[in-house]
This record gives structure tokens, C-alpha cells and sequence, in this order.
């Protein structure tokens, strides 16, 4: 009820600056106890996916808390995982400002952030601090002045020291903001990456005495034949999950003029990229395998398309924006 209000307010601000303000407001909401009272109401609807139990099928995309300082608050209104990140091995300015760009007609962004972030020696200790109940998996990457044949190394850095305190890695091949990242997908590049990632995760497991779900997530600008590729490889190595998908490099008609920004495009016009890439991976992957589908949900509607596309879990970032908080609600009731 209040959010028209308030994103009137958030809207006047450089999309950057009002992110910023939004996250340190939700903290000290979240520390004041005010969001817990929000959603006291919110019924549980516990799904068991990759070993874990989600308390609901909604879950925040990475991004938006790129430096795991809101996983508490987030959790208070209602999500049942938070996907922090992109975390690199060590900290990162990303690319110049401004990199963040509304699309109000179109009920989009287009970032071009780069992965700013902390790194990873910042994030683990939040990650450990963490009270609340919703699962937290961290999304990682490479630095952008790491050489692409050595972005392996990032990944295993990143993996070693942050799996102690997360519950499930999500491998980020398919951001078009680090140049060459996307390059990743292909899998030359992919099963090596892969097979070294999935080595160290059995040397990790007798001292985390858990399993470690590893999840890749991929974009909705891939041919079938490479779409496919990557799902059979998937299978291959027995990936546990897979997030489908990032922003898209595409513009679809009817954007407006802040079209031609260079960047990743997300909110409603990715939408029916997301939902195609998932029935896609669907068919290729079978029933069972973990889908996590993310691109445009905006609605319960879009919730529940993206469900019967093939998606176990959804997540949403862009529409949190337009909808406010009361959307995650919405989703995870309308996924019960
Ligand atoms: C400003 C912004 C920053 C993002 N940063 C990341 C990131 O660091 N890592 C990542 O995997 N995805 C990132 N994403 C992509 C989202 O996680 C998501 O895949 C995409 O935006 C589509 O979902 P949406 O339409 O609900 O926003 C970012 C998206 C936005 C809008």
C-alpha cells in the first residue's frame, strides 16, 4: 500500500543511489523487527529441491544484494532463498557510472554493472552472521582483470572460501557485463571448468559434512544447439541445478529511447526469453532435474507461467522494483 509512495520517492533518485538507500533502509527495518511483522502472515509452503528445504518457491535473484548485507531482511519479507552476488575473489569497482538504467514505460533495466562488489573475503563473514531461515546460495564470478583462460581460478577461490557458509554456489558464466564471460557458456570452455569445480567439491565435503549443490547459470540469448549443448553437459556431469536466466543482450521492440544503452535487459520484455529457455532446458533435462527460472516476474501470472515452463523455484529482481516488497508475497502464494 505504501510502496507507490515510497517508489515515487526512489524513482526521483539515480537508480544506483535509490538501491543503495533502499538496502540500508530495509536493513534497519529488518533490526527494528518491522518486517518480520509484515509478513507474519505469510504461510509456509516447504519445497525440498537439491537436498534442501526451502520454506517457499520464491527466492531473490543475484544482484540485488551483490554483497550479502540484506539476506535478513529479505528473508523477513518472505523469500525463501536469497542468491547473493556476483562475489569475485578479490573486490571490484565494475564498470563507469552511470551503468543503471530505468526503462519506466517498459517496466525494465538495462545494467551494466560489471560485478562492483566486496570480494569474497568481505562476504563470507555476513554470510556466517545470517539469522534467519531462508536459504542462501552465492552467485560467483571472475575479476575483470582476470585473463579468461585463468577464470577457473576464480571460480575454485571463490567456491573454497565460501562454501562453509553457503548452501548452494551458483556458477555465473552469462553476464554480458564482464567482457568475455559469456564465452564460458561454450562448453570447451564449460566442461573443464566444470570437472575442476566438481573435483574440489568432493575434497570439500568431508569438512563441510554436507552436500554443496553447484548450479550454473546461463543466458536467454543461447542458440538451441548450444542451449542443448550445455543442458547434456549438465547431465553428463550430474550439475545439480540450473538458473536460467540472466538479462538478455537483446532488444526487444518498443523500449523506448534509453534502448540503445549497452548492457543486460531485464524485467518484462526478458520475460518470454526466460520462460522459452526453461521449457527448453525442460524437455532437454527431463523431469527432475532442478530448474530455477528467473527473467520478467512481475506478477503471479508470471509466477505461475514460469512454473508450468518447468521452473521448480522462481526468483525476481526487476519486478521488485516496479511491484515493491508485497510481490514476493504474492509470488509465493501463488507457487503454493
Ligand atoms: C542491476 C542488476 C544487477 C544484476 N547483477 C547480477 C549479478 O551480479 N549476477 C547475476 O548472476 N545476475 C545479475 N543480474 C541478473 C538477475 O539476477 C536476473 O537474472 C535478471 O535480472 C532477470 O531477472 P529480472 O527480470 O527479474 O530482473 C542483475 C540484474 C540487474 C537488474
Amino acid at each position: 500500500m505504501l510502496y507507490p509512495l515510497i517508489k515515487n520517492m526512489l524513482f526521483t533518485l539515480d537508480p544506483e543511489r535509490a538501491h543503495a538507500l533502499t538496502l540500508t533502509s530495509l536493513q534497519r527495518l529488518e533490526k527494528s523487527g518491522v518486517l518480520s511483522m509484515m509478513c507474519a502472515d505469510l504461510q509456509d509452503a516447504p519445497v525440498e529441491l537439491m537436498g534442501l528445504k526451502f520454506r517457499n518457491r520464491v527466492g531473490i535473484a543475484a544482484g540485488l544484494d551483490k554483497n550479502a548485507i540484506c539476506i535478513d531482511a529479505l528473508s523477513a519479507l518472505g523469500a525463501g532463498h536469497v542468491e547473493i552476488g556476483t562475489v569475485t575473489p578479490r573486490p571490484q569497482e565494475g564498470n563507469a557510472k552511470p551503468r543503471v538504467f530505468r526503462l519506466l514505460e517498459a517496466q525494465a533495466l538495462i545494467n551494466r554493472m560489471g560485478f562492483p562488489n566486496e570480494g569474497m573475503d568481505a562476504v563470507l563473514p555476513r554470510l556466517a552472521a545470517r539469522k534467519h531461515q531462508a536459504i542462501c546460495g552465492a552467485n560467483i564470478g571472475k575479476n575483470a582483470s582476470t585473463p579468461l583462460e585463468q577464470a577457473t581460478d576464480d571460480y575454485l577461490k571463490c567456491m573454497r572460501v565460501l562454501a562453509p557458509q553457503a548452501d548452494y554456489i551458483t556458477i555465473n558464466v552469462s553476464s554480458p557485463n564482464t567482457l568475455g564471460l559469456r564465452n564460458l557458456q561454450a562448453t570447451d570452455y564449460l566442461r573443464p571448468m566444470l570437472v575442476a569445480l566438481l573435483e574440489e567439491r568432493v575434497r570439500l565435503l568431508p569438512t563441510l559434512g554436507r552436500g554443496l549443490p553447484l548450479l550454473v547459470k546461463i543466458a536467454p540469448d543461447l542458440s538451441d544447439d548450444d542451449l542443448y549443448s550445455m543442458a547434456d553437459l549438465f547431465l553428463e556431469l550430474r550439475i545439480d541445478g540450473v538458473v536460467a536466466t540472466n538479462t538478455t543482450l537483446s532488444r526487444p521492440s518498443g523500449l523506448g529511447s534509453l534502448a540503445e544503452q549497452a548492457g543486460g535487459l531485464s524485467g518484462r520484455p526478458v520475460h518470454a526469453l526466460s520462460l522459452a529457455t526453461v521449457s527448453k532446458l525442460r524437455q532437454r533435462l527431463g523431469a527432475g532435474f532442478p530448474i530455477i527460472g528467473v527473467g520478467g516476474i512481475s506478477s503471479a501470472e508470471h509466477a505461475r507461467a514460469m512454473r508450468q515452463a518447468g521452473a521448480d523455484l522462481v526468483q525476481i529482481y526487476t519486478g521488485l522494483l516496479y511491484r515493491g516488497p508485497s510481490l514476493i508475497k504474492e509470488v509465493a502464494a501463488a507457487l503454493r
